[in-house]
């Protein structure tokens, strides 16, 4: 069986008729189901349509329209099952299939073989020569009794289905392949059938498991009713479209027990025993997204602003430039207003550079970029990949979560305003490789600052701070909670937020732990604390190794 995965496409493409066929028997040549939507449209007569003759099921919509062929060449289709519908009402829907000046165009609909259509209505309206085909019994094919019917045309002819569901005894829940009460067709079939059986189905209701028609695949885990116990099937299938796998066929991804060309929102593609399947995010997806500086995307603007809504790496640079922040008469782009900058709270690697020539004047500080803590660097402008300069409004950095500029030196410059630069040790960040050549010119003089009490929390380390607070630190002069520095953890407070130390860093007591008055409430961060334990949670394990990480450079 041959599957054409096919995604929306739109009415009106352009292209010549040859690109145009081409596309299409491409696309359907050879298929029995089609996995998507069949869509036929623009095609002048001529072109040989042969190839649609092996088309049983369509999952999504069939869009005919436009065209000027005498009959569709879909004999042996069966079912439409209407999982996506064509203006989100109709699963069938023909019309304008005639040419503006001639004297022919569709005449018949030659669907001999469609009994089914599980969600959604029909629309055949607007085809000037059509005779033969409008005028069945519609009620008998169209499962869902609210579904809209739309058929428009002159001419009254033409009657040759045969009907599988208006004439079977009432003891049928569904179709019949006789009269007598005996003829009923399987609960699971679709379409009518050949046989009462689950295998003598035209077509599924839900799924094929090898030629018989069930609710589901089968599952993973099954009961055993001797031991009253789930066990694991070992001959579990996977849901493929309407059919049961027992493996997703590549470039599809397993997704609980169904194969799935993209994982869902909210779950990740990965790589386990060489199988690829989805997993859920803890927290943000991971999402990379282009970056600025080609010649389609020179700057941030409000153009393409929600480009980067929930992306977490940026590949490429970002710059923001006086065209982007305040708008381009000339390209018609209007000013980028500056809460739409809260996207980049999301953003925590940078690939290339970070580049800020303009910024909204209601702004003092970089803090939409509170959780970058990467800039890679990996081609610089100039030597630089960090450069922010002539911003009149810029009081602090606020870049409190940078740990890394992987290469490229450091330019900020004329930013009157701008203090706490000074005091980050920047060749921490560097983390000792390569030596770099800072421009740190022309900003408000250091002692300014000192004078005005523009200076590091006390809590912060000797490595300095992007701004004023005990949230701004580079690192913590005693130990961090929650990425603010704190004097102590408070193993004493007894509350169920007491936080118990754990090298640098405080970390709440499992929530399973008794808080304690006057006496540590946990001597870890889990349930059951053992440092001999060779299974640690993978929360543990990222926490110790970005502490790792952070005391050894
Ligand atoms: C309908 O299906 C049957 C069985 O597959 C086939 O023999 C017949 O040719 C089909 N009808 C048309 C018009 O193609
Ligand atoms: C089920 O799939 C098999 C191929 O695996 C096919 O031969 C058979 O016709 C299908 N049955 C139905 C009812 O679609
Ligand atoms: C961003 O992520 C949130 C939470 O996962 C989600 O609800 C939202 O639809 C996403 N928006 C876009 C544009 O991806
Ligand atoms: C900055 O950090 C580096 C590397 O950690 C260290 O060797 C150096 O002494 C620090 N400089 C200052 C001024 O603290
Ligand atoms: C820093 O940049 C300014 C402006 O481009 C330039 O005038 C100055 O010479 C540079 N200083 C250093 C030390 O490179």
């Amino acid at each position: 069986t041959c599957m054409a995965m096919v995604g929306k496409r739109r009415l009106l493409s352009t292209g010549s008729q040859e690109n145009q066929y081409n596309l299409i028997k491409d696309r359907y040549d050879g298929c029995q189901i089609i996995m998507g939507n069949l869509e036929i449209t623009q095609i002048e007569s001529n072109w040989d349509f042969s190839f649609l003759k092996t088309i049983r099921e369509v999952t999504g919509y069939i869009l005919i329209a436009m065209n000027h062929f005498e009959e569709i060449p879909l004999g042996q289709l069966r079912v439409i099952r209407g999982n996506s519908l064509y203006e989100r009402r109709f699963a069938l829907s023909v019309f304008f299939n005639y040419p503006k000046d001639g004297s022919s165009g569709l005449r018949q609909l030659g669907l001999a073989n469609l009994t089914e259509i599980l969600q959604g209505g029909v629309q055949i309206i607007n085809n000037k020569y059509l005779n033969y085909g409008p005028w069945i019994f519609w009620q008998d094919i169209i499962r869902d009794s609210s579904a809209p019917i739309a058929i428009r045309l002159n001419g009254d002819k033409g009657q040759c289905w045969d009907l599988t569901k208006t004439v079977c005894a009432p003891q049928c829940s569904g179709r019949c392949f006789g009269t007598s009460p005996r003829d009923c067709c399987h609960t699971e079939c679709a379409a009518g059938c050949k046989g009462p059986l689950d295998v003598d189905c035209f077509a599924c209701r839900l799924f094929n498991d090898s030629g018989a028609c069930v609710p589901h695949c089968p599952q993973n885990l099954i009961y055993n009713k001797q031991t009253f116990q789930m066990e694991t099937n070992p001959n579990a299938k996977y849901q493929y479209g309407s059919i049961c796998v027992s493996q997703c066929p590549t470039h599809f991804v397993v997704d609980g027990s169904s194969c799935v060309s993209v994982c869902p929102p909210g779950k990740m593609e990965v790589v386990r025993e060489g199988h690829r399947q989805c997993e859920l995010c803890s927290g943000l997806c991971p999402k990379v997204c282009e970056g600025t500086g080609a010649e389609h995307r020179q700057t941030v603007d409000s153009s393409n602003i929600d480009s980067f809504i929930n992306c977490t790496k940026i590949q490429g640079s970002l710059h923001f430039l006086v065209t982007g922040i305040l708008g381009d008469a000339f390209k018609k782009i209007p000013p980028l207003d500056a809460k739409k900058l809260e996207v980049f709270h999301t953003v925590r690697e940078i690939t290339d550079i970070l580049n800020i020539q303009s910024w909204p004047k209601e702004l003092n500080d970089l803090s939409v970029f509170s959780s970058l803590t990467t800039i890679q660097g990996r081609s610089l402008y100039k030597r630089f990949s960090l450069m922010v300069m002539h911003i009149p409004t810029l009081t602090s950095l606020g870049l409190r979560s940078l740990q890394e500029i992987s290469d490229g030196s450091v330019y900020i410059s004329q930013n009157v305003k701008l203090c706490y630069h000074h005091t980050v040790n920047w060749t921490q960040l560097f983390r000792g490789r390569s030596v770099r050549v800072n421009n740190l010119s022309n900003n408000k003089p250091r002692a300014e600052c000192v004078a005005e009490g523009h200076v590091c929390d006390l809590l912060c380390s000797d490595s300095g701070c992007w701004g004023p607070g005990p949230d701004q630190c580079v690192s913590c002069r005693n130990y961090s909670r929650g990425g603010t520095c704190v004097s102590s953890c408070n193993f004493y407070a007894g509350s169920v937020f007491t936080s118990t130390f754990l090298m640098l860093r405080c970390v709440a007591c499992h929530q399973e732990c008794k808080p304690q008055h006057g006496k540590p409430s946990c001597t870890g961060p889990v349930s059951s604390y053992n440092y001999t334990r060779t299974f640690w949670p993978s929360d543990l394990i990222s926490t110790l190794a970005s502490i790792w990480l952070f005391s050894h450079p």
